[in-house]
């Protein structure tokens, strides 16, 4: 099959989270599986920068895009998906894309995702390219699926072509004034987009792709059946149920490949299911690199997370203090908003040599964090799948999860009794659950023989692109035979 596939953010060019991880695995799972895939991104000022031989291409160089009454001159430029023989196409427009920042608050942000996603079926018609499933990854690229059946639907090309969105995070929905209407290239086809919306003074770019795209994906399947509910539709749960034929939960894949510790050349000692002895070496060298008291018997805890709400840290502020009277240290990477930063900040303050806060991005720390750590840390308020809890488990690392979303579909309870189950989880979102997680968790950590089976339990778990990327290509299957 062909696929052409947007996003926003792929790893190793630009990331602020697992959607990048995930747009560069599917599609380097579906080229390692003959399917021509082709994968689009914006050039930012941050890729150009970054590492990667970029290559203009050959055909591609001085187009013009005639949107919502302006011109924008733009070109592709190409480099390899590494370790797969896929193709990135960047969208090289410097009037837009030539900005550090991958997301901004300036005010033509809608016209930067809207000129992204057009310039993807632009660029199938100038390289006669005719894919079979276009998807979709987000709201910045939810337009996509509209400007096909509106703009493009004279063009032969695109007879056979299906729409993919994969809702990633029902969070961010990209809604903006709809006196930006103009801006966005829709003309007569501006009747296509929801009415209610528009007088209501707002365009809504999620909801756009809800209501057009062929199939809606999302991260996993309890957060296909959560969305449908008022708690987490965000206000889309009404649109999402009337679509419940058109809806799959497929969790998300592990690049191990990345993210296992046998081979992970970023820790400072490998190590594996069979020789844990490594995890020691790490577990101090973490200790020792974020400046925390040394301890033979103490508890680790991690936590490696962009710092909003919707990872739960509200809960912490109630917990960490009992928490800390144990003997354990926390390891905190993470960068987001403000209260967030100053309160692990505040933490760090009040307990300097039981917990560390690394407040920015950092990919090698972020592997220490996993390796090095007891126990990962991911009290999320909602959760479409998460990666990291998925990572903690290959690393014989105990994730501490609330049942939402991906997490509830990844990690088992452990139960000390026959010895099954990879993790600990709460249900409720409250203070009084995560601390019955946490100390469920102290507890087996300090049963050697329980650990050690909950450990082996986390490593051995496949959730690997081989097993999870099938699902997409199945669904891309069943949408091309209709
Ligand atoms: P989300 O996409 O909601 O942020 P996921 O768990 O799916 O959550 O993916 C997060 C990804 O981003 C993981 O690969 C994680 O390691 C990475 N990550 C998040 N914050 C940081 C950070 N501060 N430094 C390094 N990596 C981070
Ligand atoms: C989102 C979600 C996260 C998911 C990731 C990749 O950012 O918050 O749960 O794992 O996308 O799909």
């Amino acid at each position: 099959m062909k696929i052409l596939m947007l996003a926003a953010e792929v790893v190793p060019f630009a990331k602020t989270g697992g959607l990048a991880d995930v747009a560069a695995a599917l599609t380097r799972y579906l080229a390692a599986s003959g399917h021509d895939v082709k994968l689009l991104m914006p050039f930012y000022g941050r890729v150009q920068r970054g590492q990667g031989s970029f290559r203009p291409h050959a055909k591609l160089s001085g187009m013009r895009l005639g949107f919502g009454g302006r011109d924008y001159s733009y070109s592709m430029v190409t480099a390899k998906l590494p370790n797969s023989t896929a193709d990135v196409l960047f969208v090289h427009c410097p009037e837009l894309f030539g900005r550090e920042a991958i997301y901004t608050w300036d005010k033509d942000e809608h016209v930067r995702f809207g000129l992204f996603s057009r310039s993807a079926l632009e660029l199938c018609q100038w390289l006669q390219w005719a894919p079979d499933v276009l998807h979709c990854n987000d709201w910045h690229t939810s337009l996509a699926p509209l400007y096909l059946k509106a703009a493009y639907a004279w063009d032969k090309l695109f007879a056979r072509t299906k729409t993919v969105l994969t809702i990633h995070n029902i969070g961010y929905q990209g809604v903006f004034p709809s006196d930006s209407l103009h801006e966005l290239g829709f003309g007569a086809h501006a009747h296509l987009l929801h009415q209610g919306d528009l007088s209501a003074g707002k365009l809504n770019y999620l909801k756009t792709g809800v209501i057009y795209a062929d199939a809606l994906t999302t991260v996993s399947e309890t957060y296909a059946r959560e969305i449908q509910t008022q708690d987490f539709g965000m206000g889309l749960q009404d649109l999402l149920r009337a679509r419940a034929d058109s809806i799959v939960g497929i969790v998300n894949g592990v690049d191990y490949a990345e993210w296992d510790p046998a081979s992970d050349t970023r820790i400072p000692q490998r190590y594996s299911a069979k020789d844990l002895g490594g995890k020691r070496i790490c577990r101090d060298q973490l200790l020792e690199r974020m400046k925390l008291v040394p301890a033979r018997n103490a508890a680790v805890f991690g936590i490696v997370s962009r710092l909003t709400a919707q990872k739960g840290f509200e809960l912490l502020p109630e917990v960490l203090p009992g928490l800390l009277k144990h003997d354990v240290r926390l390891c905190v990477l993470g960068s987001g908003e403000e209260r967030y930063e100053q309160y692990f900040h505040r933490l760090h303050g009040a307990h300097p040599g039981k917990v560390s806060f690394w407040a920015g991005y950092d990919d090698e720390l972020a592997h220490w964090i996993e390796a090095g750590a007891d126990f990962f840390l991911m009290p999320s308020l909602y959760e479409p799948c998460g990666l990291n809890q998925m990572y903690s488990l290959r690393y014989g690392t105990a994730p501490i999860v609330r049942r939402t979303g991906g997490l509830a579909d990844t990690v088992e309870p452990f139960d000390r009794a026959t010895k099954k189950g990879t993790g600990f989880l709460f249900d409720e979102f409250s203070a009084r659950a995560l601390e019955g997680a946490l100390a469920r968790g102290l507890e087996t950590f300090r049963d050697p023989d329980a650990w050690r089976a909950l450990q082996q339990n986390g490593m051995a778990k496949d959730f690997s692109w081989e097993r999870q990327g099938k699902n997409y290509v199945e669904l891309y299957g069943r949408l091309s035979a209709r």
